[in-house]
């Protein structure tokens, strides 16, 4: 049993007003099977209207969210232990997100930032240089999307550096878009089929302490991906390395300690720019307010998008002043790029981030759910590994008594959570990996409740 002063809190009952939202019943409630009529009929639409490229993991479709629930318009109370891919660190409609899009949306929605600009964009760069790791001068860019803000830290750090190599890691990824489909591993469903390519992009292994040989520390997995980029590249002609601190798509790999600062020390001493990609990872979610904190790691460039604004989209590149301003006036932007409206919710999901400690509450997200997941890793031979920070959890699903990943277990797993109500995500390159993103806000006996499903899932396996 947890203390008192760290438990997480448990759900208020009923539905709870806010200021400006409603919070749903905070239980989870199936009144029909999982996907429901109305949903059925909506999925069936669907196809019809929209491009089939564009796939759907659980088709309920979504009246209203908020705690820890999602509700379908079926009216099922489905326990969200996904965050829309880890977003809704605060919640859905977080009352400080929906106290300040509603302010900001009636007073102007778009001037462009570039044309006539407004105090939120400085705002929310101001909050982006004071809180991410270092405390040197820094400067930031605001964008739409992970991905963008993904290609605009690689144009800021070949600008700044004069070079052009980017290296990356197995089991990355980065995005969708031309330049960022380059830097993510995975081919299905994220490259097949879309290429050529975008080039001077390397790839580096990983430090990935359940799949490499018990001799591979930290030092030692930097030591070998340092001598690929050294045989591979070079050095003089690396402008950047790009590191997620802790893999999302590709299986939540948490690498080994020591393998990040290794890294980050040869770049300094090379000249490359270290840019940790924060998207995933970023805002509170594993128990410190980046990943990179962890470990006392300092990135030159960070880049930061999901968790920033509460569900709308923004996402950001934060670096050293040096770095961020050689690129010359102009040559960063974008129409939508920190749109006051998206700004004004990353306003309201930052304070919130601070003022209700999530950094704390992530934590204790991992403490009630890791001595779970690892007495069922324990009893079931099935789940391989147990890894993750704070509310950033995943169980590795393999054939027993092997590594071999086992995907359809995976997905077995995950149906089975579904149809009883509990919202599961997969990843991972072998697509084995069930992972957990719980909104930081969930309350301790729904968070509780949906392990509990999930546990049953895994235990109705073979
Ligand atoms: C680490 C990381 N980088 C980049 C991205 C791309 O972000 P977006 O989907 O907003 O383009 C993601 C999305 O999952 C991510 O997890």
């Amino acid at each position: 049993m947890l203390d008192a002063d760290t438990s997480l809190p448990q759900s208020p009952s009923g539905s709870q007003p806010t200021a400006s939202s409603t919070l749903p019943d905070q239980h989870r409630r199936l009144v029909t099977e999982i996907p429901g009529p109305r949903s059925r009929e909506l999925a069936a639409r669907k196809s019809g209207a929209v491009a089939s490229g564009v796939g759907t993991m659980l088709p309920v479709y979504v009246e209203r969210a908020g705690g820890g629930i999602v509700v379908d318009i079926d009216g099922n109370h489905l326990i969200d232990l996904g965050s829309g891919i880890a977003v809704t660190n605060v919640g859905n409609a977080a009352p400080a997100v929906v106290a300040g899009v509603q302010e900001q949306v009636a007073r102007f929605t778009h001037t462009c930032f570039m044309i006539t600009p407004y105090e939120g964009y400085v705002a929310v760069c101001e909050r982006l240089n004071a809180l991410t790791p270092g405390d040197h001068d820094k400067r930031s860019a605001l964008f739409n999307s992970g991905a963008e803000a993904v290609e605009n830290a690689v144009k800021i750090a070949r600008h700044a550096t004069g070079r052009e190599a980017v290296v990356v890691f197995d089991h990355a990824y980065h995005g969708r878009t031309n330049l960022t489909m380059a830097m993510t591993a995975k081919s299905m469903p994220y490259k097949s089929g879309f290429g050529p390519f975008a080039g001077e992009v390397y790839r580096a292994p990983m430090s990935y302490p359940f799949r490499d040989a018990p001799e591979v520390d930290g030092a030692a997995a930097a030591a070998r991906a340092i001598a690929t980029v050294e045989t591979q590249v070079g050095a003089k002609n690396t402008a950047c390395v790009v590191i997620e601190p802790i893999q999302g798509e590709g299986g939540f790999v948490v690498p080994a300690p020591g393998f990040l600062p290794a890294l980050a020390q040869w770049c300094r001493e090379n000249g490359v720019l270290f840019v940790a990609d924060e998207i995933q990872t970023g805002f509170a979610r594993t128990g410190d307010l980046f990943a990179c904190d962890h470990e006392g790691v300092v990135p030159d460039v960070i880049t930061t998008a999901k968790g920033i604004a509460g569900g709308l989209p923004l996402a950001a590149v934060t670096g050293r002043a040096e770095v961020m301003d050689a690129v010359h006036t102009g040559g960063l932007g974008g129409t939508y790029g920190g749109n006051p409206v998206a700004c004004a919710a990353a306003l309201g999901a930052i304070a919130t981030v601070e003022q209700d400690d999530l950094a704390g509450a992530a934590r204790r997200i991992g403490d009630v759910a890791l001595p779970v997941l690892r007495e069922l890793a324990g009893e079931r031979p099935a789940i391989g590994d147990v890894r993750g920070r704070g509310a950033m959890l995943a169980i590795e699903i393999v054939q027993p008594g092997t590594t071999l990943p086992d995907p359809r277990e995976a997905a077995r797993i995950s149906a089975a959570c579904h149809s009883e109500g509990v919202v599961t995500l997969t990843c991972g390159t072998y697509g084995n990996v069930l992972r957990l993103l719980p909104p930081l806000v969930i309350g301790e006996d729904l968070l509780r409740d949906g392990l509990g499903v999930l546990a049953d899932a895994v235990r109705a396996g073979a």
